[in-house]
């Protein structure tokens, strides 16, 4: 019998469930999400207890859903891949129980897959993408990285944010300006219809490729709380995004220049940003290379591209063991 061609990935490392089942070129049968904004959104952030267990009640019929929607059955699949970190603890414990007890259950091997390399690997979902060697720009709600891919499991790590993720500040500055959660979205949406026209501070901007948004962020609330009585709460999102984007934009073209990629690839939840992508495409104009914007549903958190990185693990015979760990670095798979 020829060996199963699919593999199947749990993604919980935060607040979406999600179970997909990939091949190894990334050719996606089926990929099912079960998003939680809807139990967070009042406490204006994740709340970690109440993530874990809408997990618990999801994960089993997420993972029938999945294999019903690819029409496959356990004997289809060739391993489990499940996001081992990093992540909320609890969350994580959901999806990894699952997978372990799944694994004894079908007598699948299961494979604890770092979350990071999973996004970093989102591009080539469905369609190959990425141009090696790339530049990749992780920029979420949990996360924000700079790295060099030479080729897939060939990972330099060159920038990391020391505080905030990107995603974090324009959730937070949201809040400030009374946007709700995740804020993001409705800020990047007000700043277009402001003026930049606030000089706030763009903190580490010209000190190496990693990031700290938390000096603006607390900027913008000095600013609020100094400037309550005649706030154009557009012109302040305008002006905290456009020092973010700058941020982002001068630390991408030092790259470029120091590194010389084929190509830059942006994912993550605010990759969504209009006035980003629209800089990101001007940068790469200018700098020759071909930018990759992978759709918005590979390129924030699903368990496609931890199936897809789980084959990477498989390629390379590294069956690390689903050990849940809150905080994981790339090079510690
Ligand atoms: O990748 P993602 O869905 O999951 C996490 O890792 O959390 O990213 C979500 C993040 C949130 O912080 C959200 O506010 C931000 O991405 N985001 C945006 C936009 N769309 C989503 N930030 C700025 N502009 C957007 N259009
Ligand atoms: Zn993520």
């Amino acid at each position: 019998m020829s060996s199963p061609k699919y593999i199947l990935g749990i993604e919980s490392s935060c607040d979406d469930t999600s179970v997909a089942i990939v091949s190894k070129h990334g050719d996606v049968l089926s990929s099912v999400t079960v998003a939680q904004n809807h139990i967070h959104s009042e406490f204006g952030g994740i709340y970690p207890e109440f993530a874990s267990r809408a997990h618990v009640a999801t994960i089993f019929p997420t993972i029938d859903a999945a294999f019903k929607e690819a029409r496959l059955e356990p004997s289809d699949i060739k391993a489990i891949a499940v996001t081992r970190g990093p992540g909320l603890i609890g969350s994580l414990l959901v999806g990894i129980n699952a997978a372990v007890g799944l694994s004894l259950v079908w007598n699948k091997p299961v494979i604890g897959v770092n979350h990071l390399r999973g996004h970093l690997r989102s591009a080539d979902l469905e369609e190959k993408r990425l141009l090696y060697p790339s530049l990749v720009l992780l920029v979420s709600g949990g996360h924000t990285l700079l790295a060099f891919m030479k080729s897939s499991t060939d990972i330099e790590v060159l920038g990391n944010t020391l505080d905030d993720s990107l995603g974090e500040a324009f959730d937070k500055t949201a809040r400030l300006l009374g946007l709700g959660f995740p804020g993001g979205p409705a800020l990047d949406k007000l700043a277009s219809t402001g003026t930049a026209n606030i000089s706030f501070p763009k903190p580490m901007i010209k000190r190496g490729l990693d990031f700290s948004f938390s000096g603006l962020k607390s900027a913008v609330a000095r600013y609020v709380e100094q400037n309550n009585e005649n706030l154009i709460a557009e012109d302040v999102a305008a002006s905290f995004s456009k020092s973010c984007f700058d941020i982002v934009d001068y630390k991408i073209t030092k790259a470029i220049k120091e590194y010389k990629p084929a190509s830059l690839v942006v994912v993550g939840g605010v990759a969504a940003s209009k006035p980003l992508r629209a800089r990101l495409e001007k940068l790469t104009d200018q700098e020759g290379l071909k930018l990759c914007l992978p759709p918005l549903r590979w390129s924030t958190d699903n368990a496609a591209m931890i199936a897809l990185a789980g084959w990477d693990y498989v390629e390379n015979n590294q069956y690390i063991p689903p050990v849940g760990q809150a905080r994981l670095s790339i090079k510690d798979y």
